[in-house]
């Protein structure tokens, strides 16, 4: 979901501006979603690398995520949404962490749709985090290394509970910017890529449907013929 910024700072706005628009095609683009039929999304909302950003930014960025979860939880859970947290979610503001835990919780019955916000999330880091889990239950003689494939692998993964084991169909990523920036690195191996020329705030519904379109029409061999 990139171009907050620029979009707010082009029309005078103050950056936070921009990603109180932003949290506005969030709901709608999840909404929809659920509409078309999609089976899991994934929003990049907060990476790794995100932290550097100025204080105030930072408190801005987690007052909407806890106002986004407070408005959406009851529709979320009416239409059978579950949501899951990856990336360091214990680095958030104590108040954040508490709001998404619990979020996470109500809705965990849901069974028509996967909602994954990824917050302080790194692919790298995450990849590096199943290896280290690997090594040590190796060590403890636990697991032999040779037996495991890349399914297991992939399941040790912050997003292995997914269908697909997380496997990415589409990847979108807004403001044309043409780059992967760490996010779901191992699962978006064989992913389909589309980097639309809008700002995220600018991101409609009708843009996400036409995006979709062009998915479908696309021949996906995964290395084949
Ligand atoms: C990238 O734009 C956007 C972010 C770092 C934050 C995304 C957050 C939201 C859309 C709102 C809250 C999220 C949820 C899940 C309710 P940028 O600030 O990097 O823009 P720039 O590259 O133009 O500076």
């Amino acid at each position: 979901m990139d171009g907050n910024g620029r979009w707010a700072a082009a029309r005078g706005y103050p950056r936070f501006y921009g990603h109180i628009r932003g949290a506005a095609r969030v709901k709608e683009v999840v909404r929809a979603s659920r509409e078309i039929g999609v089976r899991a999304l994934t929003l990049y909302a907060f990476s790794t690398e995100n932290w550097k950003r100025p204080e105030e930014e930072l408190a801005v960025l987690w007052k909407i995520l806890r106002k986004y979860l407070r408005r959406e939880v009851g529709e979320l859970k009416k239409q059978g949404i579950r949501l899951h947290v990856i990336g360091e979610i214990d680095r958030l503001p104590r108040d954040a962490g508490m709001e998404l835990r619990s979020a996470v919780e109500t809705l965990s019955g849901g069974r028509h749709m996967e909602l994954t916000f990824a917050l302080s999330y790194g692919g790298r880091a995450e990849i590096l985090a199943a290896a280290k889990s690997i090594a040590r239950e190796a060590l403890q003689g636990k697991l032999d290394p040779e037996s495991l494939g890349e399914a297991e692998f992939a399941a040790r993964l912050a997003t292995g509970g997914l269908p697909g084991s997380g496997d990415v169909d589409l990847m979108i990523r807004t403001s044309g910017e043409k780059r992967i920036s760490n996010f779901l690195l191992w699962q978006s191996s064989y992913a389909e890529l589309d980097f639309p020329e809008v700002q995220w705030p600018e991101f409609t519904v009708e843009r996400y449907r036409e995006c979709l379109q062009a998915f479908s029409t696309r021949k996906r061999r995964f290395g084949g013929v």
